[in-house]
């Protein structure tokens, strides 16, 4: 089979974050290689362009012209522009029969959101959503034994991302990034949620119906900086679980920007805080009983690995290259299986935008003092 012709929008800023087009260009370029390569890099900015485009080699070529891009024969686009982009670019995309995978959140608003579910629909391409964090081991390891029924019935989970970006609001010029002009803001994008909410939602395998948000003023540890940080937000799904995300950007601390809980009628998960602490279970039918005299200890999560993730703990450096661990490298192998027909995509729009509109709906519940938001399924928004 011929190697699918990928495009990379927004090819990344080298000297803050982690530049995102650049770790896709070497997961492309590197763990698949043979199914796969780079052939064209779009950025507005022309440096950016051409310095990507010179990194995946082969002939890529470097666009600053979106419309020249997108009819240079490319398959496959991986949208990795700022968030207010996400949108037009994937639907201008599938508009082309161009299949995406787009970068976190899916969409910056609730109008986005519907154009992006109609853009999807209307395709037959296939757009499947980025959300790297839910590809983590752990919370694989974590799915795959509740899809055993170890944990029952599920009916209540958390996710946390703890991540000081201070240092990530401008660039070494001086400029502000996509972080410093959005994050926490009231005019940005919503609550960067995806990466804690979409892990807690692939245990539950449900939706948000109902979110309500507060948060502290931003001014506590930024001064003179608009917007808010350390935001909770407690939802309600379908199914009837309830979920707590805790999103914080600014806090001094140490990251966490991976934490999950998992409760079930026979169990429950808790990921590792640090200092020591490690990811652990409590299972009814494997462990002790819980009675409040007898005391259920915690056990190791990892004990469980080579029984369900043995596909996991055998793949080598290249799949590292990607970032996040193994994440992309596994986001991407789901997404390559889906444009070959192989499958459906892993997280359709639908699904991502289950994990990013609460965020956005989450704005609007902080903006009337925490009460509680309705949150659409956009399955239902009509053609
Ligand atoms: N999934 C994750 O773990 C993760 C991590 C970091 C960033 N991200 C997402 O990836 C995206 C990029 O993040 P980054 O840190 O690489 O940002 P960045 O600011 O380093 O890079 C953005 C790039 O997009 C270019 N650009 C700006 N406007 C554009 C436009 N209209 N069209 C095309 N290109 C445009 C910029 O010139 C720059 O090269 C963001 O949407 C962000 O939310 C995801």
């Amino acid at each position: 089979m011929a190697p699918i012709r990928f495009g990379i929008i927004g090819a990344g800023n080298r000297d803050v974050g982690s530049s995102r087009g650049d770790s896709f260009i070497a997961l492309v370029n590197g763990a698949f290689a043979d199914e796969a390569r780079v052939a064209a890099v779009y950025d507005i900015n022309s440096e950016n362009a051409r310095r990507a485009a010179a990194r995946a080699g082969d002939g890529a070529r470097a666009f600053t012209d979106f419309e020249a891009f997108l009819d240079s024969g490319i398959e496959a686009v991986v949208v990795a522009s700022p968030v207010r982009f996400h949108v037009e670019q994937s639907a201008a995309a599938l508009r082309n029969g161009i299949h995406v995978l787009s970068e976190v959140p899916a969409a910056h608003s609730m109008d986005a959101a519907r154009q992006l579910a109609r853009a999807a629909r209307a395709s037959d391409a296939v757009y499947m959503f980025g959300e790297n964090i839910r590809y983590l081991d752990e919370v694989e390891l974590v799915k795959r034994m509740e899809a055993d029924g170890l944990f029952g019935e599920t009916y209540y989970a958390e996710g946390e991302y703890l991540h000081d970006c201070k240092d990530l609001w401008f660039d070494s010029k001086g400029r502000p990034t996509w972080r410093g002009k959005q994050l926490g803001r009231a005019d940005g994008f919503g609550v960067y949620c995806t990466h804690s909410l979409g892990p807690a939602l692939y245990l539950l395998d449900d939706r948000v119906t109902q979110v309500a948000a507060l948060a502290n003023e931003q001014a506590v540890v930024a001064p003179g900086r608009e917007g808010h940080f350390n935001f909770t937000m407690l939802m309600k799904t379908a199914g009837g679980a309830v979920v707590k995300v805790r999103v914080d950007t600014v806090s001094n601390r140490p990251h966490n920007t991976s934490y999950f809980s998992l409760q079930g009628v026979k169990g429950c998960y808790e990921g590792a805080r640090g200092l020591g602490d490690e990811a652990k279970v409590w299972l009814m039918d494997d462990h002790e009983e819980s009675h409040v005299f007898e005391g259920a200890q915690w056990h190791r999560l990892w004990d469980y690995a080579e029984r369900y993730i043995p596909d996991r703990l055998e793949v080598g450096e290249e799949a590292r290259r990607g970032g996040h661990g193994t994440c992309e490298y596994w986001m991407m192998k789901d997404f390559i299986a889906a444009v070959h027909g192989e499958q459906e995509p892993a997280i359709d729009v639908y699904r991502g935008l289950d994990y990013t509109v609460p965020g956005i709906c989450a704005m609007e519940s902080l903006a009337q003092g925490g009460a509680v938001i309705p949150v659409p399924d956009f399955r239902e928004v009509p053609r």
